[in-house]
Formats: structure tokens, sequence, C-alpha cells
């Protein structure tokens, strides 16, 4: 503990109870526990609450830290980036000893996190690494080329190219520009199927497929919005499937684009069955996993945030006690910088058949949240 916290611990150990609980109130609340770390103000900035699983993330993360007797501070930034700062450097100026942070725009947080260096905070990059800063001490993420090669495997094997079937007609989707995992996300499912391009068993009538992998970008939905990824699909299907031509498979990167992905096909008048193309995701949100139940979608990557959440809640109590960090990867993830030390977990894929015993029985979905599936 640096010594001016020293100070204001022992200034706040004479102060009545109530006004004790009203700064554990303040800081996002405190469940008590371990009485050595309570002491300790743990900032967590995730990207956005409308998505799912950062709500998840969130409230999980938050938990498990008060279980560990750390006071939190957890706020969500609607997706915007100069929210996200003014948060971060609002948890600096209330002294938080660690920041975990899920980055909206993995380039653009250099001066917060040098005035949180200059504070002595240790950083935590979670699922999304931060670039171009050396202020950056660990990262924290599931494998994400494996997402991108698991739906990559997925969509070769489902429609048997390695067989030599095709010509299918295929539809790609990236994540956001500014997020450094939908790289990965992408550059994972294109080590497996840009081969089919080249044989002809996969086409693309629309086009959209990048030049060469540095240029992803062009396919990215920016800010893994729904909505644009629906208003893409439907540009799509009104150009360049007017002659009869469908749709046979649609590489999504994740849930939140699927959704709106399959939308679209749904507008113009696919319906689930036998023409309904192949659509990838990742996530496991709730919706998406209705959508397979009603096969509107083939499969997810699933991500237990649960995991997440307890390996970095046992990277922030070993920051605070001066251990050794767990890391299982010191080679990946070069953020243009320096090479920062990585916690890499494995996803999973999961189709309609497994939806009960991995994503119910494990508790991470609750049966009656979906309907339909048995
Ligand atoms: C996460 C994905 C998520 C996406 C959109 C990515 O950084 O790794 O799990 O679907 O952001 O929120």
């Amino acid at each position: 503990m640096k010594s001016w916290k020293k100070l204001v611990a022992v200034a706040a150990a004479g102060l009545s109870i109530i006004s004790l609980g009203a700064c554990a109130a303040e800081r996002g609340g405190n469940s008590g526990g371990d009485s050595t770390s309570s002491d300790n103000l743990i900032g967590i900035s995730m990207p956005t609450r409308s998505l799912e699983r950062w709500n998840n993330d969130g409230e999980h993360l938050e938990s498990l830290l008060q279980d560990k007797g750390f006071a939190t501070s957890l706020q969500f930034a609607d997706n915007r980036v100069d929210q996200q700062i003014s948060q971060l450097q609002n948890m600096i100026n209330d002294g938080a000893d660690v920041l975990v942070i899920a980055a909206i725009d993995g380039t653009a947080l250099s001066p917060v996190l040098q005035s949180a260096a200059d504070a002595g905070v240790t950083v935590v990059a979670y699922d999304r690494l931060i670039n171009r800063t050396p202020n950056v001490d660990y990262y924290a993420t599931f494998d994400n080329e494996l997402v991108g090669q698991m739906q990559g495997e997925f969509i070769r094997d489902s429609l048997n190219l390695d067989e030599g079937a095709g010509p299918f007609n295929i539809e790609l989707f990236a994540g956001s520009p500014d997020d450094n995992n939908a790289r990965f996300f992408f550059a994972g499912a294109w080590g497996v199927l840009e081969q089919y391009f080249t044989s002809g068993q996969l086409v693309s009538p629309s086009g959209n497929v990048p030049a060469s992998l540095d240029q992803w970008t062009q396919i990215g939905i920016q800010g893994w919005s729904s909505q644009t990824a629906q208003d893409e699909m439907e540009t799509r299907l009104n150009s360049f499937y007017t002659d009869g031509k469908t749709v046979d498979v649609v590489l999504s990167p994740n849930d939140s684009l699927a959704i709106g992905i399959a939308q679209a096909l749904q507008s113009a008048g696919y319906s689930a069955g036998d023409s309904w193309p192949i659509i990838t995701g990742q996530d496991a949100d709730v919706a998406n996993v209705q959508n397979m139940i009603d096969g509107l979608q083939a499969m997810t990557v699933w991500k237990d945030t649960r995991s997440l959440g307890a390996q970095v809640a046992t990277m922030v109590d070993q920051i605070v006690n001066g251990q050794t960090v767990d890391v299982n990867d010191t080679e990946t993830y070069n953020n243009g910088v320096k090479v920062v030390p990585t916690f890499l977990i494995t996803p999973q894929v999961i189709v309609r058949d497994e939806i009960q015993g991995q994503l119910i029985d494990s508790g991470f979905i609750q049966a009656n949240q979906l309907h339909g599936l048995n």
C-alpha cells in the first residue's frame, strides 16, 4: 500500500461507522471480508451496458473482487471513448490501486494510462488489449485467434469443404475496427477459409472480401452494432442477391452482429429450415442461444465470462499482495510498445445440442430465459 493511502486508511479508521459505510457505497460497494485488503480500491471500466456480455462481465468481476474484500468502482462507458477516459481519470483520482479495463478503442488510452502510471496504479487489460502504451501491465483474455479459427473450422466442416464441396455463397463480416480483438477473430477465421476462396469453393457475391488480412477493417462493423450489421446485410441482399441467388453461409464474428444479420435475412424472406444460411457467432448471448434453438444461428463460440472474471480476480489479488502474477503467454500480444504478459483462456464451440449440457447445466443461462428447447 502506498504510504499516503496508509494515512487515509488510518484516518478512515477513526471515522464513525456511518461515514465509513457512505464511503464504501460511493465506491460501488464493499461487501467486507478480508480486512487486510479492504482499503484497496479496484476500478473496473467496461465499454457499454448495451451488450449483454459486458453487464455480466462487470457485475461478476465486481462481486468476486468484493468477496475478496476489495472496494470496487464499476463503470460502463456507453461505447464513448471520452466517457471511458474520464471515468478512468476519476478512478485514479479516487486512489484506485488497480484498474481493470475493457477498452472501447484500444489505441485511445495512452494519456490517461500515463497518469495511472504516474500515480503508481497497475493496469490489467480485460478481454481487449490496450495498444501503443507501455502503461499496461497485464492482459487476460480468451484466445481470440482461436475464436475465429473455431468459426472458420465450423464453416469448413459444415459445408464439407475439405471433401471438395461447393461453390457456396458466403458473406463475410468482421468486428469493430477500433477493437484489437476484431483483427484476431478475423485472422483466425481467414486462416481457415482463405484457401477455399482460392479454390473457388467459397464465393462472395457482394465482393466484400478483403484483398489481404491487413484490410480486414473494410468489412468491420463499427461499435459491434447489431443495427449496422443489419443495414449492411440488407444492402448486400438488395444489391447482390436479386437474381434468385441465395446466401449459404455468413461469417459473423460475434452474437451482436449475428442478431442483425439474421434480422436482415428474415426481412428478405428467408426462414428457418433447409434454406436458412449457416451463421456463426460468439458470446452465447441469450437472444442468440434462442436463435440457435429456433434454427436461426448454427453455433456460438462460448467464452465463459465467469472463468475470465475468476482469473482476473486472482491476478488483482496477486498484484495487490505483491505476488507473482499468473500468466501463460508472454509472446502473442505485442501492443506496439511491448509484449504484454497475458493469461489466455480457451473458448468453446456450442451448437444446439449442447445448450442444455453446457450453458444451462453450468448455470451460465437459466432454463427459464429460453423457450422451445425440449
Ligand atoms: C469481445 C467479444 C464481444 C465484442 C463486442 C469483443 O472485444 O471479445 O466477446 O462480442 O467485443 O462486445
